[in-house]
């Protein structure tokens, strides 16, 4: 791509990668036929969509149309191999619904991004707590339970994958669960909106205290997935960096509300539209300070665009992650570009720069993928972002949008 253009039009943000995933693996909890609207076209849901018919669905993908088709037999597979869990990390999340439907899981340790050690420790001892035996064997994470029941779980940290599967196992466990320090993101809110049309009995949802009810069996629905806040805030932060004007149609600034208030700090015009928002910036931005947080602090998915953002902005900021500490290692790629940051431990200071020169750098995973793209967009020259397959894990069509956008960027294969 070659820096300078401003991007101006109207982009449209397709349902969340870190929702449909979800979505999918519910789908598990009842036999028969799901269907799934607004799905991305990504990777990731190729993957899952793999993994769902090892376990003996048959995955109807109509890419165009944004739809998969979900037909559950009455009877799943329970083993979730490592050649598909490798790829992708969150194919842990078939832990849950696995073990509560089916009464066992055999769930490969995942791989998947490369950002700093996730443990699994809230998944496996809420299991328990539920009544399941889990044991690792041959590297595999065993769950096994003839009949899970209500428990009290308290999570050391509200945990997006752990309150999901606890959600998930908890819906047909026999009693009553309550999650203490649930996650409370917009992806949680939509599994929970879905199991709860599904039959699920679930109160507090949106709140830190999820207290669900079981129910012998569930039935298969129709969802629409949530639009995805991260891809929204991707072009927020493009619009910004570019001096742009960007319409986001389908994104929900309710669901970016600390991030969008960051880039008003930046000097940013922000417009909400009834479905959507506009950004539009006509100065250079100022360099705000952030602090990634669990929801509705400010998302990490969100960090590495402005880490981006601040490297070309007037003044200097602090920008702080506390919960994926490999995060920063895209910095250095993007100090092939120029800019001026300096990491300690989970801060990292930035120092605007007037100019960032094109490079050739490497994308490290999904978001810092688009960090450098973005940076890219406003750099002198010509930029080369290799690895892109990782920005395909999370962005659908992201080349092509930001064509239409008037960027001027190709994809090659590399
Ligand atoms: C999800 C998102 C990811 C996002 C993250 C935080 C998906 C597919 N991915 O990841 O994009 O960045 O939420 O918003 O939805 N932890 C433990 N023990 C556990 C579970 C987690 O220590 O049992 C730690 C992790 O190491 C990490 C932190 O908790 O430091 C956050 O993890 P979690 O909220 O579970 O994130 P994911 O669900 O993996």
């Amino acid at each position: 791509m070659v820096g300078g253009n401003r991007l101006v039009g109207t982009v449209r943000v397709p349902g969340a990668k870190n929702s449909i995933l979800k979505l999918m693996a519910a789908s598990l909890l009842a036999e028969g036929s799901t269907t799934l609207t607004e799905v991305p076209d990504i990777l990731d849901v190729t993957i899952m969509a793999e993994l769902l018919r090892r376990l003996g669905c048959e995955v109807n993908q109509d890419v165009s149309g944004g739809t998969v088709r979900i037909d559950v037999p009455d009877k799943p597979g329970h083993q979730a191999d490592y050649d598909l869990v490798r790829k992708m990390r969150a194919s842990i999340c078939v832990l849950g619904p696995l073990v509560a439907r089916v009464g066992e899981a055999d769930v490969a340790l995942p791989g998947g991004d490369a950002i700093g050690s996730r443990g699994l420790d809230m998944h496996v001892n809420g299991l328990t707590r539920l009544g399941a035996e889990v044991t690792s064997e041959h590297g595999f994470l065993i769950a096994k339970a003839a009949q899970l029941h209500g428990a009290k779980i308290w999570l050391d940290f509200p945990s997006v994958g752990a309150t999901e599967n606890l959600l998930m196992a908890a819906v047909l466990a026999k009693g009553t669960t309550v999650i203490d320090n649930a996650a409370r993101e917009p992806e949680i809110v939509d599994i929970c909106q879905m199991l709860v049309a599904m039959g699920a009995t679930i109160e507090g949802i949106g709140s830190s205290t999820l207290e669900i009810e079981g129910v012998e069996a569930l039935q298969p629905v129709t969802h629409r997935t949530v639009p995805d806040r991260i891809v929204a805030g991707t072009w927020a932060v493009a619009a910004v960096m570019t001096q742009g004007d960007i319409t986001i149609d389908q994104g929900d600034p309710g669901h970016l509300e600390i991030a969008l208030d960051k880039l008003v700090g930046c000097g940013a015009m922000i417009e909400e539209l009834p479905v959507g928002f506009r950004v539009s910036m006509d100065r250079r931005p100022k360099a705000v300070d952030i602090v990634t947080l669990p929801y509705p602090g400010f998302p990490t998915d969100l960090q590495p665009q402005f880490i981006a953002l601040n490297a070309i902005s007037e003044g200097a900021a602090m920008v702080t992650e506390n919960l994926f500490e490999a995060r920063f290692r895209f910095v250095h790629e993007l100090g092939r570009l120029g800019a001026d940051v300096h990491t300690d431990g989970h801060h990292a200071l930035v120092r605007g720069r007037s100019r960032l020169s094109g490079a050739p750098v490497e994308a490290t995973d999904v978001r810092a993928g688009a960090g450098l793209v973005l940076a890219g967009l406003v750099a002198d020259g010509t930029t080369t972002v290799h690895e892109v397959h990782h920005i395909d894990r999370g962005y659908s069509g992201f080349v092509e949008s930001l064509q239409a956008l008037s960027a001027d960027i190709t994809r090659v294969d590399d």
